[in-house]
């Protein structure tokens, strides 16, 4: 039931839209993003941290709620279950447990390492017909209270990473996850469209994709951003609402707290998946059951 987002990036890159990984922490989350996914007609990437997985009982728990939870709700757009920032080791796992997509997080490796083991998962994904997403040029974010600024990928080490096999490349444009510092830049427009030069047709990615301006993501799709990855931006919303709910102590039953909590994830879904212009691009996958 769950697909590669090979295919999905690639209609993305032709169609010049993005599609969207919504990262996933528990039921709610995954429910809300499948939901939307099927109301908006739209493919769909499920992200899993791995310390999202660890919280949720493992790779395996995620991989059986996900297929369960898509054959209960009675889910028709393409999703793919994809492990987000991984470690060498966290790739193998989720192959493992049934993950259809993979991002091997190698770049804290020197660019000889990260090469060497990116080689090696492209041969085991390609054999599994699992896709997998490589990084280049580490994305900052907040760490101890300081907040990086967001490197710009080298080109070159995006284009000999990309010659790799991957499917689809994650590249610093000064992105960082979480909030932005208020001196921050603003994305690199010129890095990204100089990446895409020399990358041709692979598949770029924009994580941190929560806290820009729409005006900036949408910039950032037309120059060639195929999937973005949206976190805080969910949390936000969740726990906004949650606190909200939870002013009525009255309230006790989680299925009658968590509902409106799941609608406004629901909300900023929405309105992502109309932003990166991929509402109703599941019509061009065809008719599945
Ligand atoms: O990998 C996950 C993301 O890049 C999410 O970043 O929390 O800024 O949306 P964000
Ligand atoms: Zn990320």
């Amino acid at each position: 039931m769950l697909v590669s987002a090979a295919e999905m990036l690639k209609k993305a890159k032709a169609g010049h839209y993005a599609v969207g990984q919504f990262n996933i922490n528990n039921l709610e989350w995954t429910k809300a993003a499948l939901l939307t996914a099927e109301e908006c007609k739209s493919p769909i990437i499920l992200g899993v941290s791995e310390g999202a997985g660890k919280y949720m009982c493992g790779f395996k728990t995620v991989a059986d709620m996900v297929k369960a939870m898509m054959e209960e709700l009675k889910i028709t757009v393409p999703v793919a279950l994809h492990l987000d920032h991984g470690t060498y080791d966290g790739c193998y796992k989720c192959i493992e447990a049934g993950f259809s997509s993979i991002m091997f997080d190698g770049s804290h490796y020197p660019i000889d390492e990260n090469v060497a083991k990116t080689k090696e998962l492209v041969e085991v994904c390609r054999e599994k017909g699992i896709s997998l997403e490589a990084e280049v040029g580490s994305i900052g974010g907040e760490e101890d209270g300081v907040v990086g600024m967001g490197e710009c990928a080298d080109p070159k080490e995006c284009k000999m990473v990309a010659d790799l096999g991957v499917d689809f490349l994650a590249a610093g444009i000064g992105n960082i996850h979480g909030k932005y510092p208020a001196n921050w830049q603003g994305l690199s427009f010129e890095t990204l469209d100089a990446i895409q030069q020399l990358t041709g047709a692979m598949p770029l990615v924009l994580h941190g994709g929560s806290n820009n301006s729409d005006e900036e993501i949408a910039e950032a799709v037309k120059i060639g951003i195929n999937k973005i990855n949206i976190s805080s931006d969910i949390k936000v919303a969740y726990y906004e609402k949650m606190r909200e709910v939870l002013k009525d102590e009255s309230l006790r039953e989680p299925n009658i707290i968590q509902p409106s909590c799941i609608a406004a994830m629901q909300k900023v879904v929405e309105h992502k998946l109309e932003l990166f212009r991929t509402t109703g691009k599941a019509a061009l996958y065809g008719r599945r059951s």
